[in-house]
């Protein structure tokens, strides 16, 4: 892959294209169907020969012919059953051998290892043709739930990579009733909850061959996300994987948190690095795990605290507040804290109730 930040791709040749006959079979027309060329050079830079790509939005296959060309094994997730078999038919044709599974993950787990995610998340304010199948996100009746269900579905990416898979998904802000909606800062947002923040490209696309003006009509159910024809998108480019903590910053945040006056009992992987005795090619933790007591005053004081440190506090990806009970931390079990100083050195701390004696 070319170390630019961007690239401007060229259209698929005809023989990668979506078929005519495949297209016409579809609801959309096949117009949310992405190109090979798109995701080729992904599949050659963050896999190797042999590795499983897995696109949990499989479509049209696009993803799996791609990884099919480059000579890895494609694993694919599609909700609605005639995309599920077109995918199938497109691939079939291509003497591509590849997976499609009818159905989301996590409500089905991908099937055996997965070395790499490699996506197009579905956009979000279209008008699904007809009765959409049961969790189809293009149906999402509004953008909390439409976010909920990328939560859910990368949270289970997560699970199936191994230590230091790539997750990798494409996505684009998107013009609705005349503002933009920053779907891809958002589902960016999400997947920095979840994996770590790699890199970012720009993908610029000559205008689309179709961007005629009958595709601006109120009755085009892909009209809603697609009405300005943004001829960018946004890779996304995430790695399951959490930078270690800073050894030195975080004695240094424990001794201040002592003189302020807080209690807390250090458990887990710091343990060693406070007592500066972890053996010699340890890897360092990647947070610091403390124990509260049950008392509602002082959580509220530590939290307050901590925000004026410069921490972050969040629980399960989403931002929390200051104003966070110690009845939401039981049912969540933690809440984190974390710091990210001018030199990139982290703190982060996992606050959690201490299990009753
Ligand atoms: C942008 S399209 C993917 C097109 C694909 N990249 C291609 O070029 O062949 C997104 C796909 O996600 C599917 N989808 C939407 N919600 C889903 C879900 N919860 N689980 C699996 N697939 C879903 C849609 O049916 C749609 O086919």
């Amino acid at each position: 892959m070319r170390e630019r930040s961007w690239s401007v791709l060229e259209p698929d040749p005809p023989e990668y294209r979506l078929p005519d006959d495949l297209r016409a079979r579809d609801v959309f027309g096949g117009r949310d169907c992405g190109w090979v060329s798109q995701m080729r050079p992904f599949v050659r830079a963050y896999s190797r020969p042999g590795d499983t790509v897995f696109d949990p939005f499989c479509g049209f296959g696009t993803t799996l012919l791609a990884a099919a060309l480059e000579g890895r094994d494609g694993l694919g997730m599609e909700i609605d059953d005639a995309r599920a078999d077109l995918a199938r038919e497109r691939l079939r044709r291509h003497g591509a051998e590849a997976r499609i599974v009818r159905g989301s993950i996590p409500s089905k787990k991908p099937l055996g290892r997965v070395d790499l995610c490699l996506t197009s998340v579905p956009y979000f304010g279209c008008r699904w043709p007809g009765r959409a199948s049961t969790g189809q996100c293009y149906a999402a009746p509004d953008f909390d739930t439409y976010l909920m269900a990328m939560r859910a579905i990368f949270h289970a990416v997560r699970e199936a990579l191994p230590d230091d898979g790539y997750c990798i998904a494409m996505a684009e802000n998107v013009r609705i009733d005349g503002r933009t909606l920053p779907v891809a800062w958002e589902v960016a947002r999400i997947l920095d909850s979840l994996f770590l923040a790699c890199d970012e490209r720009v993908l610029c696309y000559p205008p689309r061959e179709d961007a005629t003006s009958e595709r601006t009509t109120e009755s085009d159910p892909l009209d809603a996300a697609m009405r300005n024809d943004r001829t960018h998108e946004y890779a996304l480019i995430y790695r399951k994987r959490r930078p270690p903590i800073d050894i030195e910053r975080t004695r240094a945040f424990l001794s201040a948190l002592r003189e302020a006056g807080f209690e807390a009992a250090m458990h887990g992987s710091f343990v060693p690095w406070a007592a500066g005795d972890a053996p010699a090619g340890t890897r360092r933790p990647n947070d610091l795990d403390l124990w509260i007591r049950d008392d509602p005053m002082a959580w509220s004081a530590l939290l307050r605290w901590l925000r004026a440190q410069g921490f972050r506090l969040s629980m399960w990806g989403e931002p929390a507040t200051v104003e966070t009970s110690l009845d939401t931390l039981r049912k969540r079990h933690y809440l984190r804290a974390e710091r990210i100083d001018g030199d990139g050195a982290a703190v982060r701390v996992d606050w959690s109730l201490a299990p009753e004696a």
